[in-house]
């Protein structure tokens, strides 16, 4: 495996906000090649940070990253949104310190970098197998939804993040094609895309990629596992403890936005729903706007220019 220094998104902030201490304990709820797990480590000696990924490529690359803090470090092969049984497991009887999701892919995925072969995350990915599963033991992947789903199920799939008139054009043209030919490789996705999304110009790319989000988003179900993870996450909170969440689209925005203001004692659902019955809070939240990275980090990180940051103390 190659070694690659992934750069960790808006790292200034994450430390800022997490306010990590001495002897505290972290969750790293996406390890990915463990460079915010670092971060924290480094910054508070004494810490201990809990780690897990969904994927266990991810998790090889972390363990040789973090593999200089010794015990202080603790990785397993999870979903964040299972933090209270790894927790258990771990007979970690107190509360966390703090709490880290940091959603979407790693750089390292999308490149196809992990141990082993790419699986298919991007849309430059050839001939990789169209799986796109952080979890790779998964029965579900991309190439399986795109042959099973209905028209109408594609249709919600693709309407997560296209624009309204391309999620037909897309939609028909993959019913057609995989009629003719299984769609199990990015290379055939790429051109199915492509020829269903080609009016948009020189604009093609960014609506091919799109739409990759969108069948990763379904295949990994990630909008509800980030609702179900916030939940956790605030749950095992001491008072004080805080959650961050770090968003790279609007679907994942919303529910990061919606879910602590929900937390928060806010009504649930959009604002011109206020008006619903009062909830207890359990959190503060602490970003009103979510953060956005520095120009200087965009600069530095283009990847980093859709990151948000949102952050909530227990209370
Ligand atoms: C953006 S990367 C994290 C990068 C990491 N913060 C760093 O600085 O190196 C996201 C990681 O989350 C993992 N992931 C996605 N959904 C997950 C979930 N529900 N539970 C655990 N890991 C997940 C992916 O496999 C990926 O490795």
């Amino acid at each position: 495996m190659t070694q690659f220094e992934h750069v960790s998104v808006m790292p200034e902030e994450v430390t800022k906000y997490l306010q990590p201490r001495p002897g505290g304990v972290y969750f790293d709820g996406t390890a990915g090649a463990g460079g915010h797990s670092k971060l924290i480590l480094e910054g508070e000696p004494d810490s201990r940070v809990i780690a897990v990924d969904r994927d266990p490529a991810m998790l090889e690359m972390a363990a040789q990253r973090l593999a200089q803090f010794g015990d202080r470090v603790t990785l397993r092969r999870a979903s964040y949104e299972d933090l209270l049984d790894v927790l258990d497991d771990l007979n970690l009887e107190s509360c966390i310190d703090g709490a880290l999701i940091d959603c979407g892919p790693s750089h390292d995925q999308l490149a196809g970098r992990t141990v082993g072969q790419g699986r298919g995350f991007s849309m430059h990915g050839g001939d990789e197998p169209l799986e796109m599963a952080y979890d790779p033991d998964q029965p579900r992947t991309a190439a399986s939804l795109l042959a099973e789903l209905s028209e109408s199920e594609l249709r919600e799939l693709f309407g997560r993040t296209l624009r309204g008139g391309e999620v037909g054009r897309v939609v028909r043209t993959i019913i057609r094609e995989r009629g003719l030919e299984p769609i199990a490789t990015p290379e055939r996705l790429t051109r199915v895309l492509t020829d269903a999304l080609r009016s948009k110009g020189p604009d093609t790319g960014k609506r091919v990629s799109a739409a990759y989000a969108g069948l990763r988003i379904a295949v990994n179900d990630e909008l509800r596992g980030l609702e179900r993870g916030i939940d956790a996450a605030v749950e095992a909170l001491c008072s004080g403890g805080r959650i961050l969440v770090l968003s790279f689209h609007g679907g994942e925005h919303r529910v990061a936005r919606q879910k602590l203001r929900e937390l928060e004692g806010g009504p649930i659902g959009p604002p011109r729903l206020i008006g619903g019955p009062e909830r207890e809070a359990k959190v503060k939240v602490l970003t009103r706007s979510p953060l956005h990275p520095s120009d200087a980090e965009v600069q530095r990180n283009p990847a980093s220019r859709s990151a948000r940051l949102h952050a909530a103390e227990r209370v």
